[in-house]
């Protein structure tokens, strides 16, 4: 996966993506990221990427030039496969696991970050394929949110991860909230390790693990509880016991 990050800001988003998991995981060649400064394409001679807004009001807006420009030289580098452009931006839908899953798919991914009062209108309808926002709340430019997605899709990639296992099991994934998790000592502070994590038996840990987030995504996001238990309503109903048929007699 290729992420190529239009900005005002490109050392924040080098800064930001360049350690940890995802700076090995771009060491290991398995994904890159190039952030290209919108101002080293602005045709003003005093590298100016924003003015007023027509109609009055307050602030000032990133012109399409710049953007447009740097889009282009994105996109040309790319070839002749359109990449999706995403524009960070508190109008777009919001961003969840599932749109990280399907964003990890492309080979390119052009993240567009905006600032000050936003971006002349023009230009997004001319580039922009997907609005996504992080969050019903505003900050002060995409860098953040741009961030917070690359981090989110990148681990969705295969080998980004030690063991791809853990993207598997983690919250989201399966519509539910993760399970709580417990490592050595057996106690602290008084507090045990489950009984059952102890016992060696992986089926009674599984039944657990997912008991526990059964329960865990009803008490704190009843939207999602709500919604698994339309996609399983048998869950948590004690099985039926298998009844030969006798006669006319009905299953129970
Ligand atoms: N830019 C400013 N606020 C934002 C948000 N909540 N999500 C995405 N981009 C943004």
């Amino acid at each position: 996966m290729r992420f190529h990050v239009l900005t005002l800001f490109p050392e924040m988003i080098e800064q930001g993506i360049a350690t940890s998991i995802l700076g090995r995981a771009m060491d290991r060649g398995l994904l890159s990221l190039e952030a290209v400064n919108i101002r080293d394409y602005t045709a003003s001679k005093h590298k100016k990427v924003d003015d007023y807004t027509y109609g009055g009001g307050a602030g000032m807006l990133m012109q399409a030039q710049p953007v447009y420009d740097a889009w282009q030289a994105v996109q040309d580098r790319i070839g002749d496969r359109k990449a999706r452009v995403v524009y960070m931006t508190p109008q777009g839908a919001v961003f969840n696991q599932s749109i990280a899953r399907e964003l990890a798919q492309e080979e390119d991914l052009i993240i567009l970050c905006g600032h000050y009062e936003g971006i002349d209108e023009r230009v997004l309808e001319e580039i922009v394929t997907d609005n996504i926002s992080i969050g019903d709340y505003v900050l002060t430019g995409g860098e953040l949110p741009a961030m917070v997605l690359i981090d989110a899709v990148s681990r969705m990639i295969p080998g980004v991860l030690n063991n791809h296992d853990s993207a598997e099991t983690d919250s989201f994934m399966n519509g539910l909230l993760e399970y709580p998790q417990y490592s050595r000592p057996e106690e602290w502070r008084g507090k045990k390790v489950p009984e059952i994590l102890l016992s060696g038996d992986h089926a009674k840990v599984d039944a657990w693990r997912l008991d526990q987030s059964v329960q865990r995504t009803r008490e704190r996001r009843p939207d999602l509880y709500q919604a698994f238990m339309e996609a399983h309503p048998d869950y948590g109903k004690p099985k039926k016991k298998r009844r030969k048929k006798t006669g006319d007699q009905e299953n129970l």
